[in-house]
């Protein structure tokens, strides 16, 4: 996903542009560039490739600027190149912009600008904004910012410079996150808050629908059309910089896997409460009696967190009995879903800006459903739309395959299904239990990050092969999904997770001596099922690793590797069984010398359909 950055006040704008893109280069990008105003004259530079590119053009240059703009571009119209990188400037080069989002309805606009005599560099629908307030050039920056955007359908957050207005920043937002970084007669913009964290931790959120101008000693807060100034609540971020290096790991994807002992502790602190065999969600107290009294859940998120959600259905289906759906949000939004006053959707979103998963939420809202978020980053929009919502704590993720948050998600939602559990027939003896289990979790992932070097031994062996499946079944089988996708995304092998009964009907056919399968054959109720399963891949000459719970010595006669797990409760194995796996993907892509941290074509944050 693209990335935003600005910078007005005493400091050299350009410095603190580039280190503000370095910390949003997790999210994904293929082009960058900055422009910055010197001597009254905007000057553009801007490169294909990753920031040091960008870095080494501007070392060649004079530079002595206050005040600009900077963009990594994640190529969405138009090709990776330098011409399509941003920022874009009008005709004339008296204005720059960086834009993240699409403008729908850009072809048009350009047409009619050609019309009007612009001339357009670039293949971007960015390009057309930059021309479309040239077009509307009023006395003020925000002005024209303001009539442009009347024109625009689809999303965007926009910053703006003017050579005529050389102390100011415009920024605006429709669906695309702008956060702003208050300082010492300073203020920095970013699209998301690593990106100014290092300077300031005092930030407000442009809202959709509003604009922003922005100078060194002021930031006034507008709707759209600038008919009314709003005050913006400010916000205190929650992380340092320290949490988002990468604190002697070799990427942040490595880090985070081994973070999650404590993110696990961080998701369940203070919200355990054994002495109740009960545990505590404050974010949704008010709305707990109409939770309760749901009579359909929908768990609504994309890629890993619908992972994650798929755990959440069998967990509440089991303990709490009411009916749950999960959706892809980007099918939720659109299939004229059942929604009564009884409806409660819950988004489960990382980075809380996944522009599927939001619309579903407002799909929700506008037919009166309760809507909450179970996301990890505070303040974002997700979290900030939804009636109520828990916070999973997990600290920033940067890595773009998403690791300690999906074990988080899921610790989250086995707290909530405690919670509602416990008000409709979940005993008393099962919640101490439970809740037991849950404060061990930590310590026994702890045990498996104990010993990566045999995960990645197994990975050595099997990092050439093309294709791989996984199998689980019951709690295990999102679990099949996830370990999937973490290989598929960061080793580029294809990867499918399937139900292990399923294998029977249609994958049993790829099993040859050539395709790894992996098994999550932990002891629980379906474990004789799962080792037929894999007996029947063994007689095809199928190479099997397996995950299982530790002590089982039987599973060594069906499987190549075994990767152990300590026991736990059944529906409690997902958070613990996802973890090997994650390594396996991780030490596989590594052997494969991918780019760990930002795969090819993928982004931490799609906030675009
Ligand atoms: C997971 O490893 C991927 N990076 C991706 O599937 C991600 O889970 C998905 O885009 C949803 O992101 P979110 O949780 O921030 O909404």
């Amino acid at each position: 996903m693209c990335g935003i950055v600005g910078y007005v006040g005493p400091r050299q704008s350009v410095p603190i542009l580039m280190e503000g893109l370095e910390r949003l280069e997790y999210r994904g990008y293929d082009s960058a560039g900055v422009a910055y105003i010197q001597d009254s004259n905007i000057r553009v530079e801007k490169q294909k490739g990753k920031l040091q590119v960008l870095q080494d053009a501007l070392d060649t240059v004079e530079i002595s600027s206050t005040v600009g703009i900077g963009h990594t571009r994640w190529a969405t119209h138009g090709a990776p190149d330098q011409t399509n990188a941003h920022p874009h400037t009008d005709c004339e080069g008296n204005l720059a912009l960086a834009h993240n989002g699409i403008i729908e309805n850009y072809s048009n606009l350009k047409k009619d600008l050609i019309e009007k005599g612009h001339s357009f560099r670039s293949q971007t629908d960015t390009e057309v904004l930059a021309h479309l307030i040239e077009e509307y050039r009023g006395d003020m920056l925000e002005e024209s910012v303001a009539e442009a955007l009347k024109h625009v359908v689809g999303a965007y957050g926009v910053a703006v410079i003017s050579r005529e207005e050389p102390e100011k920043i415009v920024v605006a937002r429709s669906g695309s996150p702008i956060v702003v970084g208050i300082g010492e007669g300073e203020y920095f913009v970013g699209s998301d808050t690593a990106a100014l964290v290092k300077y300031t931790r005092e930030v407000f959120y442009l809202e959709d629908g509003q604009i922003a101008v922005i100078t060194a000693d002021e930031a006034r807060t507008f709707d759209v059309q600038l008919e009314s100034e709003v005050e913006s609540d400010k916000h205190t971020i929650p992380f340092d910089l320290q949490r988002i290096e990468k604190g002697g790991y070799p990427h942040f994807m490595l880090k985070e896997i081994h973070e999650q002992p404590t993110t696990l502790r961080d998701a369940m602190r203070g919200r355990l409460l054994p002495e109740d065999a009960n545990v505590r969600l404050g974010g949704i107290t008010d709305v707990l009696e109409e939770i309760e009294n749901a009579d359909q859940i929908y768990l609504t998120a994309c890629g890993t967190s619908w992972h994650a959600a798929l755990i959440g259905e069998y967990l509440i289906e089991e303990f709490v009995r009411t009916p749950v759906e999960v959706e892809y949000a980007s099918e939720f939004r659109y299939r004229n879903p059942i929604i009564t006053p009884k409806t409660v959707l819950i988004a489960i979103s990382q980075s809380g800006e996944t522009a599927d998963t939001l619309a579903a939420v407002r799909e929700a809202q506008a037919h009166g459903a309760l809507c909450l978020g179970v996301c990890n980053v505070v303040g974002s929009t997700i979290s900030r739309e939804t009636t109520a919502g828990v916070y999973i704590h997990a600290g920033p993720e940067i890595g773009v395959a998403s690791t300690k948050a999906f074990t988080s998600q899921v610790t989250v939602l086995t707290l909530l299904t405690v919670l509602l559990g416990r008000r409709n027939g979940l005993n008393r003896a099962n919640g101490e239990r439970i809740v037991h289990e849950l404060s061990n979790l930590p310590q026994k992932a702890e045990q498996i990050l104990a010993d990566p070097e045999a995960i990645e031994a197994i990975a050595k062996e099997f990092s050439d092969r093309p294709n791989f499946l996984y199998l689980g079944r019951r709690y295990n089988y999102p679990v099949a999904l996830e370990g999937a996708l973490k290989l598929k995304e960061i080793s580029y092998i294809h990867a499918e997770g399937y139900p292990a009964a399923e294998m029977k009907h249609g994958p049993i056919a790829l099993i040859d001596d050539d395709m790894p399968v992996v098994f999550i054959a932990t002891k629980d109720k379906s474990y004789d099922k799962v080792q037929s399963n894999m007996e029947e891949v063994r007689a095809r000459n199928g190479r099997i690793i397996a995950i299982a719970t530790e002590g089982d010595e039987e599973i060594r006669e069906l499987a190549d590797h075994v990767i152990y797990i300590p026991e736990t409760e059944s529906f409690l194995i997902p958070i613990l069984a996802s973890i090997p796996l994650q390594l396996l993907a991780y030490y596989i892509a590594v052997e494969r010398g991918c780019n760990v941290d930002q795969p090819r074509n993928l982004a931490k944050s799609v906030t675009v359909e």
